[in-house]
C-alpha cells in the first residue's frame, strides 16, 4: 500500500490489520492524533443523554470503509456504519469497476425542503386558496422572520403552493411552504416556519390549521448519479445482458424492487448513520419517491451504451445535513465527515447518492452471476471459525478452508481446526 499519492484506491484493504487501516485514513484524510483516538472511543454518556430520553448506555455498530470512489473527478473513501456483512466490500468493488469510465458524476438541486400546513373547515375552499397565493409575500416574509441565520446564509422560505384535496372529511386546502435549507437537513428550520404561518394562514382562510409539518418526500432536493461499468471488466456482453435482465423484474414488480431498493438502502443507510444523519427521514423520502407514479418501482435504471457498456442512473431526494442535529453532537460523525472531505450537505448527497449507486451494482451483478451467499459466506465462515475456538493466525486459514469446502457449519470447523493443530505440532 502506498501511502504518497492521495487516492481511493487501495487493493487488499480488507487484507490489513485495523492499525494500517487507519494509517491509511489518517493520512487520505490529514487526521489528528485525537481524531484517530475517536474510533476506539464510545459516544460518552452526558452528550447521549442529551441526544436522547431516558439513556442507559449507547449501541455501537462496526465502522467500515468503502474504498476506491472517484465521484466527479474527486477521490472519496467512504465511513460506512453497519451490521451486514459484504456490504462494504461490494461498495468498494463496484467503485473500482465504475473508475474505469471516469467514476461517479452527479447532479443536485437546490437544498429545497417542503413544509407542509394542512387547512380544514373552510367555507368556499377555492376562494380561500385565492387568498392564501395573494398573501404569499408576507407568509413568505413572516416565515423568514423566524430564522435570520438561515437568511443570512442565503437560505429561507421561497414559495409557497397551494393544493385542494378532497377527503372523508371533506375537502381541504394543503399549503406547501418550500424553504431552502442550505447545509441543514431542514426538519428544525421547516417546522419553526410552518407553525409561526398557522395563525395567518388561519386568518387569511378562515379555516382551522391541524398539522404542520416538513414533509419527507423531499422531491425538490433531487440527487442524481450515474456511471458507466466497463463490460470487459463485468465480464463481457452476456453479463451486461444477464444483468438487464435481472434489473427489469425490479421495473416492473414491486415485490422485487422492495428488495432492489432494500440493497441501495444498505449502503445509502450506512453513510447516513455515520454521518449523524437520519436514515428514517432518507428512508422515507427514498420509499415513497420509488412510488411516485402509483406503482412502487425501482430507484435505479440501467441500459447499456453503444459501446456495449452497463450505465448505471440512480436519483432520489436526499434530505441530509452537515450542520445541527446529531450531524453537530456525535463524535465519530464529525470525524467521519472529515474522512469524505465534504464542505457541503450537496456534497455529501452526490456521494451518498453514488454509494447507493455502486451498491445497486454490486448486489444485481453477484446476483446476475456468482449469487450473493459466496461473499456473504467468507465473512460468515470466519465467524464460524471463531466460534469453532480458532485463534489469530488460525481464524483466516480455517476460514479459508471452509469456504473451499464449501462446508461452513460449526461442527466441521471444530473437526479442522483439531486437524490442523495436529498437523502443527
Ligand atoms: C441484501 O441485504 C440486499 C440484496 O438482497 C439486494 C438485492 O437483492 O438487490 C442482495
Amino acid at each position: 500500500m502506498s501511502t504518497t499519492e492521495r487516492t481511493s484506491v487501495v487493493s487488499g484493504f480488507y487484507k490489513l490489520p485495523i492499525e494500517k487501516r487507519r494509517e491509511f485514513v489518517t493520512h487520505f484524510a490529514n487526521l489528528s492524533e485525537d481524531d484517530v483516538k475517536i474510533f476506539s472511543s464510545c459516544l460518552d454518556l452526558a452528550t447521549a443523554d442529551r441526544m436522547i430520553e431516558n439513556v442507559l448506555g449507547t449501541f455501537e455498530l462496526p465502522l467500515g470503509l468503502a474504498v476506491n470512489f472517484l465521484i466527479n473527478g474527486k477521490d472519496y473513501i467512504i465511513p460506512m456504519a453497519t451490521e451486514e456483512s459484504s456490504v462494504v466490500a461490494a461498495a468498494s468493488n463496484a467503485a473500482k469497476i465504475a473508475r474505469i469510465k471516469g467514476g461517479f458524476s452527479t447532479t443536485c438541486s437546490e437544498p429545497l425542503m417542503i413544509g407542509q400546513l394542512q387547512l380544514l373547515h373552510i367555507g368556499d375552499v377555492v376562494t380561500a386558496a385565492h387568498e392564501i397565493l395573494k398573501h404569499k409575500e408576507q407568509l413568505l416574509i413572516l416565515a423568514n422572520s423566524q430564522d435570520k441565520i438561515l437568511v443570512d446564509l442565503g437560505g429561507g422560505a421561497r414559495d409557497l403552493e397551494v393544493r385542494i384535496l378532497d377527503s372523508p372529511l371533506g375537502t381541504m386546502i394543503v399549503t406547501h411552504l418550500i424553504v431552502d435549507v442550505r447545509d441543514a437537513m431542514g426538519a428544525n428550520a421547516v417546522n419553526t416556519m410552518c407553525e409561526a404561518l398557522a395563525p395567518m394562514l388561519e386568518e387569511i382562510s378562515g379555516g382551522k390549521v391541524r398539522l404542520k409539518i416538513l414533509s419527507n418526500l423531499a422531491d425538490k432536493r433531487l440527487v442524481k448519479a450515474t456511471a458507466v461499468f466497463d463490460k470487459e471488466k463485468m465480464g463481457g456482453d452476456r453479463v451486461v445482458d444477464a444483468f438487464l435482465e435481472s434489473y427489469t423484474l425490479a421495473s416492473i414488480d414491486p415485490y422485487r424492487a422492495a428488495t432492489h431498493n432494500k440493497g441501495i438502502m444498505n449502503g445509502i443507510d450506512a453513510l447516513i448513520i455515520a454521518t449523524g444523519n437520519d436514515s428514517r427521514a432518507i428512508e422515507a423520502g427514498a420509499h415513497a419517491y420509488a412510488a411516485r407514479d402509483g406503482q412502487y418501482t425501482a430507484l435505479t435504471r440501467y441500459h447499456k451504451n453503444n459501446n456495449g457498456d452497463l450505465v448505471g442512473e440512480i436519483e432520489l431526494p436526499m434530505a441530509v445535513g452537515v450542520v445541527g442535529g446529531a450531524a453537530n453532537m456525535h463524535p465519530k460523525a464529525k470525524l467521519c465527515r472529515k474522512i469524505l472531505g465534504i464542505s457541503s450537505a450537496r456534497e455529501l448527497a452526490e456521494v451518498v447518492a453514488s454509494l447507493g449507486l455502486a451498491q445497486n451494482f454490486a448486489a444485481l451483478f453477484a446476483l446476475s452471476t456468482v449469487g450473493i451467499q459466496k461473499g456473504h459466506m467468507s465473512l460468515h465462515a470466519k465467524n464460524i471459525a471463531v466460534m469453532a475456538g480458532a485463534q489469530r493466525g488460525e481464524i483466516e486459514k480455517l476460514a479459508d478452508q471452509l469456504v473451499h469446502n464449501g462446508k461452513v457449519k460449526l461442527d466441521y470447523a471444530k473437526e479442522l481446526l483439531e486437524k490442523m493443530r495436529k498437523k502443527a505440532k
